[in-house]
């Protein structure tokens, strides 16, 4: 079973979880805690993650990541609900504002 930790809110959170398992099914059925999400589908960017450890286990950012994140996907931005987990991974999601950061990145070039 895959290892999870999530960074978010000051705490860690470590869940093992199914092999393939979606966290933001997990936390819509309250098994898995404190995950901030929105719509489930890849649109509100609200469940976004920045991914610390275990990114080479996950399939490349689909086109809705690649949408709604752009070159972020490049510094391990992800969208939560579009991942599924079949390896130990570390996210965060303490600090993550997607518009500021895709801004700075913007204004970087
Ligand atoms: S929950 Fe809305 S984009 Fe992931």
């Amino acid at each position: 079973m895959p290892n999870v930790k999530l960074h978010v809110d000051g705490e860690i959170i470590e869940q093992d979880v199914k092999d393939g398992a979606n966290l933001v099914v997990l936390a819509g059925i309250k098994q898995f805690p404190k995950l901030k999400y929105g719509c489930g589908m890849g649109k509100c960017t609200k469940c976004t993650c920045r991914v610390l450890k275990g990114s080479d286990e996950l399939a490349p950012p689909n086109w809705k990541e690649e949408k709604m994140l752009g070159d972020l996907t490049k510094e391990h931005y992800r969208l939560t609900c579009q991942l599924n987990i079949k390896a130990d991974i570390e996210l965060t999601q303490e600090g993550i504002d997607v518009k500021k950061r895709k801004k700075e990145a913007a204004e970087a070039k």
